[in-house]
């Protein structure tokens, strides 16, 4: 994480309370703002700038197509690309894609009302879906023709493999061969591969997942993010041991481990496979607050602990809004990943995404993504701390009940008040 940047955000926000908003970003009803308001917007602003340098890699903005369905073929990657994303990350592929084999059904969804309900509103899905199945070979073919079509467009490959150094060292060199930009690795898939010690079963497991890092960013020559579970107790600990292993990026988070829900007249779990199911990932706009919650705490310790280098943060989990990103970007993340938001409302979501990304940017005078990341982060502490602060802030309260300090202070408008705030009875 660029220590710099939060740096910035702290000083343009330093200084004031929890409870205060920084006078540049006041709503005033007054009629000198209204002015005010009608001068900048005649003035022509220049748009409030989105792109993004991640490890070094150069993004037009923020939005990062997540590894899933969104990015299984040359197909849907292009259309990415020309839809406007800012980057690509490719549907995690392995040396032995036969070894990977699908079941369909294998989505279910929760929507808002009763259960079973068709009508409300998705906020959850939950996938049993397993790392590409596509041969290696054409995968990789696809990322290279990519990469020659759209030179200046950052792909990500997404890699995944068995506890075998050799076997993780002949997957980084065939995919840095076409020409990705970085490499992210999926140490967090919760189903299906754990089963052969791949995905969350190396994240879950911080001696291995050290030991793995370290293969990795021995043989990597392309910057490395590792995707982090969530379905752990504390996520610093794996997240501070790939930093330590040379990694420059944490992603979070992957699915957090699920099981949809009943079929009450079939008694079956959902999804439903010849009648029987399998925990699966879950993910959408549940998990936002809980990918929050992740992030926030691995930015801290980010910043408490690594500051002296360009590390960097991806956000990931139930963004369908420019708001829904700009909070993550406000907890530290440099950028924000979209996987089921894209299943769901298709590819050109990237450009509402940008829209009210700028609309949140503008309200707030924000010219530049640096210009907020983090900027949130100084308003977490501890429940001691709340404490402390709320027991003050009331006396504070109370003494100011308690008459005037001085008797300059009396008003000519107040003056009827500020008589009964000092009469006992
Ligand atoms: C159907 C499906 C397949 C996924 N496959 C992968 C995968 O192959 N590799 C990976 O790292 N994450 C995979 N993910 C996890 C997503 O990249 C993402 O971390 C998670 O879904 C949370 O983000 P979202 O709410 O935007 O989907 C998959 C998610 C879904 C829904």
């Amino acid at each position: 994480m660029a220590s710099s940047s939060l740096g910035s955000a702290q000083i343009r926000l330093g200084g004031f309370s929890a409870l205060e908003v920084p006078s540049s970003r006041r709503i005033s009803l007054t009629p000198v703002s209204r002015v005010r308001f009608r001068v900048s917007c005649s003035a022509a602003k220049p748009e409030p700038d989105l792109s993004v340098n991640v490890n070094g890699l150069q993004m037009p903005n923020p939005f990062v197509i997540g590894s899933g369905p969104p990015g299984t073929n040359y197909t849907v990657m292009k259309r990415a690309f020309d839809e406007g994303w800012g980057a690509v990350i490719a549907k995690t592929v392995s040396l032995e894609a036969d070894k990977v084999i699908n079941v369909t059904p294998r989505y279910a969804r929760l929507r808002a009302g009763a259960n079973g309900s068709a009508k409300g509103q998705i906020i959850g899905w939950e996938n049993i879906e397993l790392i590409s199945d596509r041969p290696l070979e054409t995968m990789l073919k696809e990322f290279k023709q990519l990469k020659e079509e759209y030179p200046d467009r950052i792909l990500i490959a997404s890699i995944m493999e068995e506890y075998n150094k050799a076997a993780w060292e002949e997957l980084i060199d065939r995919v840095e061969q076409t020409g990705i930009d970085a490499i992210e690795v999926n140490f967090s898939c919760p189903h299906g591969m754990p089963e052969r010690k791949m995905g969350a079963a190396v994240g879950q497991d911080c001696a291995l997942l050290e030991e793995v890092c370290g293969w990795v960013n021995a043989k990597a020559t392309v910057p490395v993010w590792a995707k982090m579970t969530p379905n752990i107790t504390d996520i610093r600990e794996p997240a501070r041991v790939a930093l330590r292993s040379g990694c420059e990026g944490i992603a979070a988070i992957n699915t957090i481990m699920s099981v949809m829900g009943i079929n009450l007249t079939t008694l079956r779990p959902e999804p439903c496979v010849e009648g029987y199911s399998t925990p699966g990932g879950y993910s959408s706009k549940a998990v936002h607050p809980i990918a929050l919650g992740k992030v926030m705490n691995i930015a801290k310790m980010m910043e408490e602990e690594f500051n002296d280098k360009d590390y960097s943060l991806s956000g990931i989990g139930g963004v369908e809004t420019g708001g829904d990103a700009a909070e993550f970007i406000l907890l530290g993340a440099n950028t924000v990943q979209v996987c089921t938001g894209v299943m769901m409302h298709g590819y050109g979501l990237v450009k509402k995404l940008c829209t009210e990304l700028q609309d949140f940017m503008k309200l707030q005078d924000f010219t530049s993504i640096e210009d907020f990341r983090g900027a949130s982060l100084e308003y977490f502490t501890t429940h001691t701390d709340l404490v402390r602060r709320q027991k003050e802030a009331i006396e504070l309260r109370k003494a100011k009940k308690q008459g005037l300090q001085s008797d300059k202070d009396w008003t000519g408008d107040g003056f009827v008040k500020e008589t009964e705030s000092m009469v006992s009875n």
